[in-house]
């Protein structure tokens, strides 16, 4: 029996991956997101054994070997899957969870079925009598009923038990109601509907389901929300509200905002890519999410201070997850929300073409601290800016940003120049130029590094990768009914991995790489840890599907003509035809 999800990903929290592997190998070089160390799997010379603290997973450059860290312990210490999950639940004092796993799944899919329900139930009530107040207060904000839709918006009625009744009425009892955070016990010890005459915005995540609520006063008062407390399948730190919408979204980007009533703003105004981080600031699971859907991110918090340091924060986050990030500058209106409402969605347009890229900002930021008239502060600035220009990946990039630096500083562009360069060369360290050169060998990425693996037919093959990659991106897509089967992969190990991820999906299962590692084996994690890790464009993803749908079947095909019993009629006239061909 699988271990729950929830216990894998504690036990994957609880067991830092920097520090277990640190536990076997020196880590000492750092580059970029990664901090490499000597490969313990093969021997080497110069550090190519990756470990990413933020993605919680390893990676070797030489050897190919890869995945989480239970990877790494049954890997090093020579154990089984449910052997490693012992060891390192024992690490980290945790007890091993026993035989609830079904009945935990069974209550996860019931509370979820109960939000469904209690979703529909809210939004029925805004088209009833009692919802009026509601829908006067939407057409107050210019909510239009379309929108309303789209998000699923609702109403909570203003009674003590309206919930609680409709949802008794389908079957659910008041424990079950209590433990999705929908009512709560009274002192009395009866129970009582926690949200009430309260605008409901529905929590949906990327696989569709209802997994919390936040609910908005009509008006003015305290608290202005009312969020679903965290239950067994809601958890504010790792959701964005209206992803489920925005990973849709053909824009190339996503806005990140704070608001609810922001995205909901931002998306009628016709900017598809809105998200808000629920309340809280961007936490880096949330900005991991955000990372498997975007590699751009354009930050458009409320215009105050609390707003200028949240952009601070989100992008140090975001950074170091590889994610492009801008920041508008909204001036004249305290939100989103305000300004598309003051001056238009073309305005707003024009502010995200125009917004600061995250380079312009963060300079922004270092100008600001000092005082460039004054000498010392000047060489400080000098030294903190070109620090950050050595950061830059593109060369064009930090030649153009050196030469904004000279200019603020007042000093030639050489001398800028010349210290970034320096600065850089310290940066990049032997290790990322092996990276990058193991990365351009073509034949590397026509054949997987496991040498276990070989592909018979590297074009099939990467079609298969990429549909695995899609797959564990986008949970939704294992829906499709015209996915090939398994048997049609020419990979063994692809068709495996592919099987045990659509199975996963279709029972509506976590596909990290954690917890899929009981069903793989080493080599095919390794394998899945790299295909994922490549880059995608989900923008493009349902066009992509189906060519890796066409390419697999047409492969599978030609295969079988291959392979089929010998046709002598069939053989004669291809005979002929090369003839043809080569005469
Ligand atoms: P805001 O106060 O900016 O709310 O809080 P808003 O959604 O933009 O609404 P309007 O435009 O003022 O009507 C930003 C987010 O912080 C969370 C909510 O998720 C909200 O959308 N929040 C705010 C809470 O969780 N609790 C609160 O009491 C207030
Ligand atoms: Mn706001």
């Amino acid at each position: 029996m699988p271990f729950p999800e929830k216990f894998i990903d504690e036990l994957v929290e609880r067991n830092d991956i920097v520090d277990v592997v640190s536990g076997y190998v020196r880590l000492s070089k750092r580059s970029g997101a990664n901090q490499f160390g000597l490969c313990p799997f093969h021997s080497e010379k110069t550090p190519s054994f990756a470990v990413n603290p933020e993605k919680q997973i390893y990676h070797c450059f030489g050897c190919g070997k890869g995945g989480s860290v239970i990877n790494f312990i049954m890997e090093i210490e020579n154990l089984g899957y449910r052997d490693a999950v012992a060891f390192l639940a024992r690490r980290a004092g945790m007890t091993m969870p026993q035989e609830q796993d079904d009945a935990e799944s069974r209550k996860r899919a019931r509370m979820l079925a109960l939000n469904k329900d209690a979703a529909r139930f809210f939004y029925e009530q805004l088209s009833s009598p009692g919802g009026k107040r509601a829908a006067e207060y939407m057409a107050r904000r210019r909510i239009s009923p379309a929108t309303a839709k789209n998000f699923g918006l609702g109403f909570a009625p203003d009674t003590w038990d309206s919930l609680e009744k409709a949802m008794r009425q389908k079957g659910y009892s008041d424990f079950e109601l209590a433990d999705a955070g929908l009512v709560r016990r009274g002192k009395s010890g009866g129970f009582y509907d926690t949200f009430r005459d309260r605008l409901m915005f529905p929590v949906i995540d990327v696989r569709g389901n209802v997994i919390g609520f936040s609910g908005r006063i009509l008006g003015d008062g305290e608290p202005k929300y009312m969020n679903s407390p965290e239950t067994l399948v809601f958890n504010k730190s790792r959701n964005l509200f209206a992803l489920n919408l925005a990973k849709k979204s053909k824009s190339g980007y996503i806005i990140l905002s704070e608001g609810n009533i922001d995205v909901v703003s931002l998306h009628q105004a016709g900017f598809d890519s809105a998200v808000a981080s629920l309340g809280t600031s961007l936490t880096p699971e949330q900005a991991r999410l955000l990372s498997r859907y975007t590699s751009q991110v354009i930050i458009a918090y409320d215009n105050d201070g609390a707003g200028m340091k949240a952009s601070q924060r989100a992008i140090g986050i975001l950074e170091k997850l590889d994610v492009k990030v801008k920041v508008l500058q909204l001036s004249g209106a305290k939100d989103p929300d305000e300004f598309i409402k003051a001056k238009g969605p073309e305005a707003f347009r024009k502010l995200l073409e125009g917004s600061e890229t995250q380079v312009d900002y963060r300079l922004r930021g270092v100008t600001e601290k000092y005082d460039l008239s004054q000498d010392e502060q000047k060489v400080e600035f000098l030294k903190e800016a070109s620090d950050l220009v050595a950061r830059l990946p593109g060369p064009v990039e930090r030649q153009v940003y050196a030469m904004r630096v000279a200019n603020l500083a007042g000093v030639p562009n050489d001398v800028v120049s010349a210290e970034v360069e320096r600065r850089r060369k310290r940066l990049v360290t032997k290790a990322s130029r092996e990276e990058e050169r193991q990365q351009e060998r073509p034949e590397r990425q026509a054949q997987p590094n496991e040498k276990e693996l070989r592909y018979e037919d590297p074009v099939s093959a990467r079609a298969e990768e990429g549909l695995i990659r899609l797959l564990s991106l986008e949970p939704a897509l294992g829906a499709r009914e015209d996915l090939p089967e398994a048997a049609a992969f020419s990979s063994e190990a692809l068709g495996h991995i592919y099987s045990v991820l659509l199975e996963r999906l279709r029972r509506h299962e976590s596909v990290s790489s954690a917890n899929l590692g009981e069903a793989l084996t080493g080599p095919e994690m390794s394998l899945l840890v790299r295909i994922q890790q490549a880059p995608v464009n989900l923008q493009q993803g349902e066009r992509a599907l189906e060519d890796y749908i066409k390419c697999i079947q047409e492969h599978k095909e030609q295969r079988q003509q291959d392979h089929a019993p010998l046709d002598l009629l069939a053989l004669a006239q291809k005979q002929r035809e090369k003839g043809k061909r080569y005469e």
